[in-house]
């Protein structure tokens, strides 16, 4: 017998359903909660960085704000009393995560791979498994690391150094005497650059500057290299959602996968010409790029009877490579224009240095690398205010402790606090299996624990002692970046 329903009833039964899911969301809430002790902090509906939360603005106690690395800082840290704060959500499942400024607790978390390991990224596996992808305690992510971890060499380095300066002689030749060179983006100048370096130092391919290199389209594709990477990587969340079909459903979306495809077909291109090259030209002048170091360490590997790359984990570990270096690079480099320009006076310091070096007027090579001691300092200061990367996540493999310190009040400054708070009042919070550790890169460049007036421009502080466990770009431990010394030489 077929069960017919009114309308009063059909909508008593939604409002019974509404309500049975609001309590159920709430016991979750209570359950999550009571598990930490009640920890304060902040509880939406929405899990942070879900797929759904990562596509919606934010909106209070549903969507978690996703730029708030950037607004907070510190900030937050000194409302809730603790250099850790707790995230609750409901939804898709219940989840706890555990978001952290504290230096010292950071330093014990990522030596503890075992508890905190890092999890898979399944977006970044797009062309394939690679180093970054790969989660803490899989075979995978140590067969790529072994690999990788020889290719950013000494010899890596210095060819990185030797095109950068390279790069710039054309830039500056492009230039010639103009009084003045106007930008309108910095990034404009940025992007092309470390492209140009990764390109020749990470694949042996060495495109010359052009001034139209923002529209250089090559024949056979029909979006620019950086184009094809940019759409890429501004992407890559949305392609991990929506279905390849439906990718052709707005104009927009149809750009996107073309260039997913785009970027494809480059890759592929580097390593079928760094396949041939590596094989008739033993003595090719970029045998120390990135790509030629990461084709015979896993080509050793496999002569030795243990496992190598396949060819889908190198174009893999290609992508990853460009995918780390350049946005990374070009954001560090573009900040630190940025705030040369609005610091004339550190802009003249460094200016004196670099021709005091360079006194005879000559071109600086990589023995003078070590000289440049103030450029570096302008760079870490630059990533200290705006770190290219502003958080990392780890998991959570059993129940588990940690002790945090109690945050600066807001009225304490740095030496107010260094004096009155000498041992700062510490608190250990329980962490349950499966809750989310998530370093907050900005907040432990901006506590003042560890900076004094943490958000004045002070390269300075770069060239005497420093907290090196505060400073935290390119993370910590054994998961910490491969291409940090690489870095450097473009710098
Ligand atoms: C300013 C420049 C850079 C910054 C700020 C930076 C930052 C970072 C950070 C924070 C991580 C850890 C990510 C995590 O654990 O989730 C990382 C990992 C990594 N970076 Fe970088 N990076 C930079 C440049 C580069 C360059 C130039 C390359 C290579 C061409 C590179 C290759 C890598 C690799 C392969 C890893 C993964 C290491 C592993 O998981 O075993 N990075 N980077």
């Amino acid at each position: 017998m077929a069960l017919q329903l009114t309308t009063n009833q059909l909508l008593t039964l939604f409002a019974c359903a509404s309500v049975a899911c609001v309590l159920e969301t709430y016991r979750r809430f209570r359950n999550c909660t009571s598990s930490i002790n009640n920890f304060p902090g902040k509880r939406t509906l929405l899990r942070p960085y879900s797929d759904l939360a990562s596509l919606l603005p934010g909106i209070p106690g549903v969507v978690p704000d996703r730029y708030i690395e950037w607004e907070d800082k510190y900030k937050i840290f000194q409302e809730i009393g603790w250099e850790v704060y707790s995230h609750v959500s409901a939804w898709p499942k219940r989840h706890i995560s555990y978001v952290i400024s504290d230096a010292d607790a950071i330093k014990e978390l990522v030596l503890n791979r075992a508890i905190f390991p890092k999890p898979g990224i399944k977006v970044l596996e797009l062309y394939g498994q690679n180093v970054v992808a790969a989660g803490d305690g899989s075979e995978e992510w140590k067969r790529h690391r072994k690999v990788s971890a020889p290719a950013f060499s000494e010899k890596n380095n210095k060819l990185v150094w030797n095109e950068t300066t390279e790069i710039l002689s054309e830039i500056f030749a492009e230039w010639g005497n103009k009084e003045t060179v106007s930008i309108q983006n910095i990034t404009d100048l940025t992007l092309p650059i470390a492209l140009l370096v990764i390109s020749a130092a990470g694949f042996g391919r060495r495109i010359p500057w052009r001034e139209d290199i923002n529209a250089y389209i090559p024949s056979g594709h029909k979006l620019t290299f950086k184009k094809a990477l940019t759409t890429v990587c501004g992407n890559l969340f949305f392609k991990a959602i929506v279905p390849e079909w439906a990718m052709g459903l707005t104009k927009k979306w149809a750009e996107a996968r073309l260039g997913f495809h785009e970027l494809e077909a480059y890759m592929q291109e580097m390593v079928n010409d760094k396949i041939d090259t590596s094989l008739g030209d033993e003595d090719s002048p970029h045998k120390s790029d990135l790509f030629s170091n990461l084709l015979a360490a896993s080509e050793e590997e496999s002569a030795s009877g243990e496992s190598s790359l396949t060819r889908q984990e190198l174009v893999g570990n290609i992508f990853i490579f460009l995918l780390a270096g350049h946005e990374t690079t070009a954001h560090a480099l573009a900040f630190s224009f940025g705030l040369l320009a609005c610091y004339p006076e550190e802009q003249q310091k460094l200016y004196d240095q670099i021709t005091s070096v360079l006194s005879d007027g000559r071109h600086p090579t990589y023995e003078d690398v070590h000289s440049f001691t103030r450029s570096l300092a302008v760079l870490y200061e630059s990533m200290r205010l705006f770190p290219p990367v502003t958080g990392i996540l780890k998991q959570v493999a059993q129940d588990t402790t940690l002790a945090v310190h109690a945050s600066v009040p807001q009225t304490g400054s740095a030496k107010s606090f260094k004096s009155d708070y000498a041992t700062p009042q510490r608190k250990t919070i329980v962490i349950p299996k499966g809750s989310t550790m998530s370093l907050r890169i900005s907040g432990v460049h901006y506590n003042p624990r560890y900076w004094e007036d943490p958000y004045e421009f002070k390269p300075d502080r770069f060239l005497g002692d420093y907290n090196k466990d505060a400073f935290l770009p390119f993370a910590l431990g054994g998961r910490a970046c491969l291409g940090r010394s690489a870095f450097h030489g473009r710098g």
